[in-house]
């Protein structure tokens, strides 16, 4: 199988097996990820393993119960890390200054970059990976539990071990959903219709709406998956949490 044959048959995998993933593959993997473009060579990240059941066990509740977190062999947290890159200016007669906001995203964009290789890098290997967006909405007690000092903020996290299921693939847009010529062509009624219709006219997301007594597979997003009132709650924790690591200044 190619490289982008892999990428095309991918899906999230949420079960696996009990056999953990070998120290050296996950090295040669992890270098693999960093070989990925990174901000002006200063490689913005920091990735901690958690493989132990106590550690696991301690992740698990901030990740609100997701089954992946135990039931993995093994659980990266991908760190935005601008701290050791501080650290080695400071030791060298040399005046850091990223405690704010653009070196935050430019660590993100690295640090997303790095994990996407990873996750690209290990399914071609024949390993299955879950993102846990749940990283974002625990970041404080995340924090606390990976011991993340300043310039050092938990960004995603990857449940990732020997496939233990064969889920079907979701669906995506059409490349002409989400690609603009020359410049953003805004969506008309009808445009949003021929972007939507399939994803909405598909059993299991009909079967999504039945059982979750909605009109529209887009009311389950608002009303029960992703609620302003939720997404509002956790952007304040998260700015709390980006002074606190001190990537925004304190109020
Ligand atoms: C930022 C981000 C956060 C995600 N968080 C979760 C999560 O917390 N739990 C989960 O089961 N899957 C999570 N996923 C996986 C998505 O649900 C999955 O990629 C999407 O439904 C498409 O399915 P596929 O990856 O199998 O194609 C996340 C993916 C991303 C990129």
């Amino acid at each position: 199988m190619t490289l982008i044959d892999s990428m095309n048959a991918r899906r999230s995998i949420r079960r696996y097996t009990a056999e953990p993933v070998a120290d050296g593959q996950l090295a040669r993997l992890l270098e693999t990820a960093a070989r990925g473009s990174t901000c002006g060579n200063m490689q913005l990240y920091s990735v901690v393993k958690t493989t132990s059941p106590e550690g696991k066990r301690a992740l698990a509740p901030l990740h609100m119960g997701q089954p992946m977190v135990e039931g993995a062999p093994l659980l990266l947290t991908f760190c935005v890390d601008y701290r050791r890159f501080t650290l080695w200016c400071e030791q060298r007669r040399a005046t850091p200054g990223y405690d704010n906001l653009l070196s935050f995203l430019n660590a993100a964009i690295d640090t997303m970059i790095l994990t996407e290789r990873f996750a690209t890098a290990a399914e071609a290997e024949g390993l299955g990976i879950c993102y846990l967006g749940t990283t974002l909405y625990s970041a404080g007690q995340i924090i606390e539990q990976l011991r993340l000092p300043r310039l050092v903020f938990p960004l995603t996290t990857l449940s990732v071990g020997h496939p233990g299921e064969q889920p079907p693939q979701c669906e995506r847009l059409t490349v002409d959903s989400f690609l603009h010529e020359e410049h953003y062509h805004d969506y008309a009624p009808a445009d949003i219709d021929r972007c939507y219709l399939p994803k909405e006219a598909l059993p299991e997301n009909r079967h999504f709406v039945d059982i979750n007594h909605k009109e529209t597979l887009a009311q389950v997003f608002t009303d029960l998956r992703y609620t302003r009132a939720d997404c509002e709650a956790i952007s304040a924790g998260l700015l709390a949490q980006l002074r606190r690591q001190g990537f925004l200044p304190r109020e």
